[in-house]
């Protein structure tokens, strides 16, 4: 074979927007209706790492609101909702942050504002289904086993294909509700 005609392959970008992203540079914020494409975008761009649920651009329009955000500039380059399962428990779901921000703490800020975020609205319980619970116990989040959270098979895991076989984690964080203003 003649090696000059052997060419390398191109080199795959990391990504198709940013640079690297320091975290200091990343503001969180609510989301808006206007950041549901972006969201979209980018949980459908990490279903398969991240083991995410596949989120319709439909529903995420509807549920902007539960959603906070890490913004750079006007791109959203992380996010989590806070999805109630029950009055008493709501769900860390469909948390990603795209990889040139991540190692910086940014998806730990997102899990920490979820918390207050449930605090606020007085949820007991604030639970995620990961593959990564390492993630999750870093911030004080305990591995329970998954009938802990009846809720969650309730809503999600009895209809699901993969249901006792999706090797995922639940994690559970006990909430102390943020006394009342005098
Ligand atoms: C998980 C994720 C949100 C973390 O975002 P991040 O901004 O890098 O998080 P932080 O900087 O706050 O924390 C990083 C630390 O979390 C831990 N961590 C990250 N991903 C992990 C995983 N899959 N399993 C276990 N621990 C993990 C590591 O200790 C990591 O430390 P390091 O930076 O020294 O490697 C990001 O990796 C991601 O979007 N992954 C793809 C989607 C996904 O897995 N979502 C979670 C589904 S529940």
């Amino acid at each position: 074979m003649n090696a000059d005609l052997v060419t390398a392959p191109a080199p795959v970008p990391a990504t198709s927007h940013l640079e690297r992203v320091a975290a200091h540079a990343c503001q969180l914020r609510p989301a808006r209706v206007a950041d549901a494409a972006q969201i979209h975008e980018l949980i459908a761009a990490h279903l398969e790492e991240g083991h995410l649920l596949p989120r319709r651009l439909a529903e995420l329009l509807v549920h902007a609101p539960r959603f906070v955000v890490a913004v750079h500039g006007d791109r959203v380059v992380g996010g989590a909702e806070l999805a109630p399962l029950s009055r008493s428990v709501a769900e860390v779901r469909s948390l990603v942050v795209h990889r040139d921000a991540r190692h910086d703490g940014v998806g730990q800020r997102l899990v920490q504002e979820l918390v207050r975020r449930a605090r606020l609205d007085g949820f007991d319980r604030l639970c995620a289904f990961t593959h990564g619970p390492g993630f999750f116990a870093r911030i004080g989040f305990s591995i329970v086993p998954h009938h802990w959270v009846p809720e969650k098979i309730a809503v999600d895991c009895q209809g699901c294909a993969a249901f006792r076989t999706c090797g995922q984690h639940a994690v559970v964080l006990t909430l102390q509700r943020q006394p009342a203003r005098a």
